[in-house]
């Protein structure tokens, strides 16, 4: 039974309203996650090289022309909604300043959704190394506290627009205030990157589609939203898919930014949790990110969906109803029945590096369920003629935390500590990325 999106817009605000207020936002509604592994339902997992008819997949070809785009079109059918078709975009330069003692150029760039005069837009923030030999490589991903967040330079400009209520008194209602400068800075090492020589873009996810469920009329969810009328209500874009759409306009901008000094072929896309779910997204509709990075990004991301462990399809459906499409609702309780599971989304960047990292205390994400997933990818990735995870096969056996898996082109580690990005794991990017996206590799 699909609801209609006015009971969901209800639901989501009272279920808004209580996640705000409770302390560990983890056992609303009654749900209480499982975390015994002894617990966990026996499941099958789909095979990413068997299309749904039934035949083997056994050459890149037949993945490239048959199951990759089967996988997609069931991804977008089953879990995260149709976009629509790229749109035009615009840009508007709002400043350019040498940052950080001259080691990098900040630019900032109004990206705009189409060309009406009204049209939605999100704001690009562009750091590059003023030391470089030719273009260079790039980050790009999403931040959750506004670009203003990223760095506590006061020109940057307070994000004017809606903000989820902070519990860290970094905002007054929706909006944000003075204590969100810098706020999450410690995601963002910004003059480590810089000096590995790599630019870094950031847009805050709320330009593109603020977070929560207004019924999915603002952000671009408005402006773009005819553009998906012809496709079944149940699977339309959510809000993840509007913001993986958002990446993909940043990186157009990226490419025709020549002047920037960024390498547009070697962007890497990445994300943080809810913003990790995004970026595999992106990087599974568009084969322009040349690396694809997820940061604890659980359910609905790197995990895989049937272990239903720590967070589930279910809980994360009822908590935020938004953010997948309607049909995904099906699976709620009922991860089997759907027709893919997330390490095919995984296999779904092959044969482009891919990068899953987990952290020991974020096991609502379930770290072992990202292991496998990325694990389970692993065959794709060989028959399209890469080494996988390296070695012969991948490992068998989850890695012990600081023991990152990082010889072939699909990494992983598992870090000590919490849910959160932290100097370790960009390190850790950083290293995957010299191998993968410098000149001559
Ligand atoms: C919640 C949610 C997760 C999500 C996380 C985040 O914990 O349940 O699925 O990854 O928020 O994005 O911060």
């Amino acid at each position: 039974m699909q609801t209609s999106r006015s009971t969901r817009f209800t639901v989501a605000f009272c279920a808004m309203f209580v996640l705000s207020f409770h302390p560990s936002n983890r056992s609303v509604m009654g749900f209480e996650p499982n975390y015994d592994e002894s617990k966990i339902p026996e499941y099958t997992l789909p095979d990413p090289l068997v299309t749904q008819s039934g035949s083997p997949v056994t050459t890149a070809e037949q993945w490239n022309t048959v199951r990759r785009p089967e996988l997609l079109a069931l991804f977008e059918k089953h879990v995260y909604g149709v976009s629509p078709p790229p749109c035009p975009i615009r840009r508007k330069h709002v400043s350019s300043k040498t940052v950080f003692d001259g080691l990098a150029t900040r630019t900032e760039i109004d990206v705009l959704f189409g060309s009406a005069d009204d049209a939605t837009s999100m704001r690009m923030m562009v750091y590059v190394p003023k030391q470089r030999a030719g273009a260079v490589p790039a980050f790009l991903g999403l931040n959750f506290q506004g670009n203003h967040g990223v760095d506590d330079d006061p020109e940057i400009e307070l994000n004017p627009g809606w903000f989820r209520v902070g519990r860290d008194g970094t905002t007054d209602g929706n909006k944000a205030n003075e204590k969100s400068r810098g706020a999450t800075a410690s995601r963002w090492p910004l003059q480590m990157i810089l000096k590995r020589g790599y630019a870094v873009a950031t847009i805050y996810y709320g330009d593109i589609d603020p977070d929560f469920d207004d019924g999915f009329n603002n952000g671009i969810h408005g402006t773009l939203g005819d553009q998906v009328a012809h496709v079944a209500p149940e699977s339309r874009w959510g809000s993840i898919a509007a913001w993986a759409y958002g990446l993909s306009r940043g990186l157009d901008c990226l490419e025709a930014e020549t002047d920037l000094g960024i390498d547009a072929a070697k962007v890497a896309v990445l994300g943080h949790s809810r913003l990790g779910k995004t970026a595999l997204w992106a990087g599974a509709t568009d084969p322009r990110f040349a690396m694809v990075i997820s940061n604890n990004s659980g359910c609905g991301g790197a995990a895989l969906s049937r272990r239903a462990i720590g967070e589930t399809v279910g809980r994360i459906n009822e908590a935020f109803p938004h953010w997948f499409c309607d049909q995904f609702t099906e699976y709620n309780e009922n991860e089997d029945a759907c027709p893919v599971d997330q390490h095919e989304l995984i296999a779904l960047a092959a044969p482009r590096p891919i990068y899953v990292a987990s952290a020991t205390e974020d096991q609502w994400a379930d770290p072992k369920g990202e292991f496998l997933a990325a694990a389970a990818a692993d065959p794709v990735y060989r028959l399209l003629g890469t080494d996988g995870m390296g070695g012969d096969a991948p490992p068998a056996k989850m890695p012990a935390a600081e023991q990152p898996i990082n010889s072939g082109v699909v990494g992983y580690h598992l870090r000590t500590g919490k849910h959160a990005v932290t100097d370790y794991d960009w390190q850790q990017y950083l290293d995957f990325a010299d191998r993968h996206m410098k000149d001559g590799r």
